[in-house]
């Protein structure tokens, strides 16, 4: 093993239990016998905080060159006021979304023992760089009666198209080739019209994909109800933002759900994330749920072409069955590593 290649991560702890996850998913990585040449990039909340940096375009050039940047967790406590919202969101996770043109946001999902989507699996992809969080928009006459408040969505054929036919070819991967396609078509009538264009054109390449469509107030009910209708489930950014919160909700909780931000043309470096945040009430108590970090890291190493360590860290983390919260991070990582 010793004379494998290693694979050059830049390390993003972050904020509150952010670092503790990604050591503990780093060590998961360890376990399984790849070798990885990390660089700790130390950015977010308590950076901040520290001495005003955020992001610079220097630091964002010199992460796209990484082959993948594993991230823990970006925010300040609850309640803490000293960074306005927005800052840290789009100054530094929207940045490298959109800077190094992470346009998917694959998020998978398997229902844990005990939640309300037991045993279902299926995965959300989210277009990640247009829609709402694009930023079209503005204000006028600020903070007076007559405020004026915009914010467009921008849906692009081409972004649309890239997201929609990366959907398509997850689906086509599944025992049962199922996509649904999730948006507001009946009152978002402009971009609802682009995305069903899309999936129908595009969907004419995948003839064994079998493809659905949902108004997303209507998503909301049957992923609670019938979670096992889904396959791969594809919609617009914040759709997909809202959707893959309740979806965590539905299989356990978001302490498990992974996500990978995607360039899958490599032309800037992929982002692995857990989809839940600092958690700073209980960051140094050896309680955070490393689980969500350890499966981000096996889409990383998925991405970066190990895919045999990536399933055998994938079927760990499903083969799991230790009661989290009594472990702790250390005790589930024990756990982890002898079923690898
Ligand atoms: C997520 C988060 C982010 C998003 C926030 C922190 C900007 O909620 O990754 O889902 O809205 O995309
Ligand atoms: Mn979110």
């Amino acid at each position: 093993m010793s004379n494998q290649p290693s694979h050059r991560v830049a390390v993003i702890g972050g904020d509150g239990i952010g670092p503790e996850v990604t050591a503990a998913a780093l060590e998961v990585v360890a376990a399984v016998g790849i070798r990885l040449d990390t660089k700790e990039f130390d950015l977010g909340a308590a950076r901040y905080l520290h001495d005003g940096f955020v992001l610079d375009d220097a630091t964002l050039e010199e992460l796209r060159g990484f082959e993948a940047i594993l991230l823990g967790a970006i925010g300040p406590a609850i309640g803490d006021t000293r960074i306005a919202g927005g800052v840290l969101e789009r100054g530094l996770l929207l940045r490298m979304r959109f800077g190094l043109d992470l346009y998917i946001n694959y998020r998978p999902f398997r229902g844990v023992e005990g939640s309300l989507a037991e045993g279902c699996e299926f995965a959300i992809v989210r277009e990640n760089t247009e829609g709402p969080y694009a930023g079209e928009g503005g204000v006028l006459r600020y903070g007076t009666p007559q405020e004026v408040a915009t914010q467009g969505s921008v849906n692009t054929r081409f972004g649309v198209e890239r997201c929609v036919r990366y959907a398509f070819m997850r689906a086509s991967q599944l025992e049962r080739q199922k996509l649904t396609l999730v948006h507001k078509t009946n009152v978002l009538t402009f971009a609802g019209d682009l995305w069903r264009r899309v999936v129908a054109e595009v969907g004419e390449s995948f003839p064994d994909v079998e493809v659905d469509y949902q108004h997303v107030d209507a998503a909301c009910i049957y992923m609670v109800e019938t979670p096992e209708r889904y396959g791969v489930i594809v919609t617009d950014n914040l759709f997909g933002d809202i959707l893959s919160d309740l979806a965590g909700a539905v299989t356990g909780g978001i302490g498990f759900a992974a996500s990978a931000n995607l360039n899958p043309e490599r032309t800037g470096a992929s982002l692995f994330e857990p989809v839940h945040g600092a958690a700073h009430d209980i960051a140094g108590t050896k309680k955070a749920n490393p689980l969500a970090a350890v499966s981000s890291a096996a889409l990383m190493l998925e991405h970066v072409g190990e895919s045999d360590a990536a399933q055998r860290i994938a079927r760990a983390v499903a083969d799991f069955e230790g009661d989290v919260t009594s472990l702790g991070t250390d005790g589930v990582i024990i756990q982890l590593q002898e079923s690898l």
